[in-house]
């Protein structure tokens, strides 16, 4: 029986039933590799258990069992989890998160909902991205860089954060996601950039720590030479990062061939407003885009979404 003709007997199910469904969920091989949050996985068993005790079922001790080693997972286990996203292009996505959208001092352990956006606008808007060298801000754990490179087909896409942890993510969900297509390939630290790793077989790729904060005006404008096209998903959050945001995006733009595709979530106006205000003292045009049509992702978009273009 497959664990949805398990589900026509539901609440009813006998032992081999349970069994079948525990081996066709929680200990499924792809469950076991890439576990889904604990919590999620706790409230899909505390939901089957309590429906089976309410039908007077007798329950399996593999199914309690299953449930008490969840109870019992290590903050560590229970703080992180795989998230599967769809690739129109190719093989899902596979990226380890945090299950907090704030941890260790970041935003950038989950993946955003502007993430989606960027992703949603950019494969509607290839032809923009195709070709190009792209250079992102704020990347966080590389879900809108691996659809964008996925799917666009850029000439090279650098991933940039300022978050060690956030970093070491990124690289290790690159990893995971190329292993295949890189098979023993090693990343290679680029030749003047501090911190800037590329990959031997897929030069198309590349991670780089990136501080707005603290970056100099010289990598600022090496940096700049490499890349046509900035991209960026809900880095406009914070007023106090503004002004280095902008200084960033003003050192990309300032060849009249660049441009920058900002997508944003507007859950506060007024930031929003100031960082328009900064871009238009900084003489950067931007033009509001229309948003994408198609949803191919499932996120929240309860809050309304901005997508900039900007040029200097
Ligand atoms: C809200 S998260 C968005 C992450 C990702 N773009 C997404 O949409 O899922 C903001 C990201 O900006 C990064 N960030 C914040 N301040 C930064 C700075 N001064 N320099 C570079 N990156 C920064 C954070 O580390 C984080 O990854």
């Amino acid at each position: 029986m497959s664990t949805r003709e398990v589900f026509t007997n539901w609440p009813s199910l006998e032992a081999s039933d349970q069994e079948q469904l525990l081996c066709g969920t929680t200990q499924h091989s792809l469950s076991v590799e890439f576990p889904p949050s604990a919590m999620y996985r706790k409230r899909f068993l505390k939901h089957i258990i309590s429906e089976l005790e309410k039908n007077g079922t007798e329950i399996i001790e593999a199914l309690y069992e299953e449930y008490t080693h969840l109870l019992s997972l290590s903050t560590e286990d229970a703080n992180t989890c795989f998230k599967i996203y769809p690739n129109p292009s190719g093989k899902d996505f596979v990226l380890r998160e945090s299950t907090n959208m704030i941890s260790q001092g970041t935003t950038g352990l989950q993946t955003w909902p502007a993430a989606f956006c960027l992703a949603e606008w950019a494969l509607e808007n290839s032809d923009l991205l195709r070709k190009k060298r792209i250079i992102e801000l704020g990347s966080g754990l590389g879900f809108a860089g691996m659809l964008i490179h996925a799917s666009c087909q850029p000439e090279k896409y650098i991933f940039t954060d300022c978050h060690e942890n956030v970093l070491h993510l990124l690289q290790s969900n690159i990893n995971l996601n190329y292993s295949e297509k890189t098979e023993d390939a090693e990343w290679d630290p680029v030749v003047g950039l501090q911190g800037c790793y590329q990959l031997k077989s897929r030069a198309t790729l590349c991670t780089l720590a990136l501080n707005w904060e603290t970056v100099n005006e010289s990598d600022l404008s090496l940096l700049s030479q490499g890349a046509d096209v900035i991209v960026a998903a809900d880095v406009v959050y914070d007023s106090s990062i503004i002004p280095s945001l902008v200084r960033v995006l003003s050192a990309f733009l300032r060849s009249k061939e660049s441009i920058a595709f900002i997508a944003s979530t507007i859950r506060n106006i007024d930031t929003m407003n100031e960082f328009t205000g900064a871009l238009e003292e900084a003489s950067i045009e931007a033009t509001v885009l229309s948003s994408p049509t198609n949803k191919v992702f499932v996120y929240d978009r309860s809050t309304p979404f901005r997508i900039l273009q900007l040029r200097s």
